[in-house]
């Protein structure tokens, strides 16, 4: 028992986009581990990070990972962070791992951190910087295929996947 595939990256780089596309495509579903701690805690990630803090949060995520990593037959995302425990990057080993490689200017652009207002946005943008500079490691540790998603449209990327897994 498996998933097709699992998308893994940081936040901006399609996890979700490709995710849905694939599924589609596989007539399968997409299953998303953030979509279900959220369905399970019945609030938004936002409002856990804020009313519980982080620790909880990634605590919720281990859990749902390993029940996702269960299911047979779907197309898998996991949020940005997953890959941060060690644990969760041993249980990828088996699977079909796919990172989702974004330039830093791509991904802020597509959260919503665009040039516009350096001022306002510089820091949060250097916070993704350091954040994706710093998992970056671990996204190659887990990963059987890379495929970076500058410039290419979701259905390009989801031909690269099937292509080579
Ligand atoms: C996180 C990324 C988010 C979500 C949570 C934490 C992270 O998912 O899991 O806010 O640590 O990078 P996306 O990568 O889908 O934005």
């Amino acid at each position: 028992m498996s998933p097709v595939v699992v998308l893994v990256g940081p936040p901006g780089s399609g996890k979700s986009t490709i995710a849905a596309l694939l599924a589609e495509r596989l007539k399968t579903t997409h299953r998303d581990t953030d979509t279900d701690i959220e369905a399970g805690a019945g609030k938004p990630i936002s409002d856990i990070f804020v009313d519980e803090g982080e620790p909880h949060f990634r605590a919720l995520e281990r859990s749902a990972i390993v029940a996702a990593l269960q299911s047979d037959g779907e197309v898998l995302s996991l949020g940005g962070g997953a890959i941060l425990d060690p644990d969760t990057r041993a249980d990828l080993a088996g699977h079909n791992v796919v990172f989702l490689d974004v330039s830093l200017g791509e991904a802020a652009k597509r959260v919503g951190l665009g040039v516009a207002r350096p001022l306002l946005l510089g820091n949060v943008r250097t916070q993704l910087r350091n954040l994706m500079e710093a998992r970056r490691p671990l996204y190659d540790e887990v990963a059987k295929l890379t495929v970076l998603t500058d410039d290419k449209t979701p259905e390009q990327i989801a031909d690269e996947i099937q292509e080579q897994l």
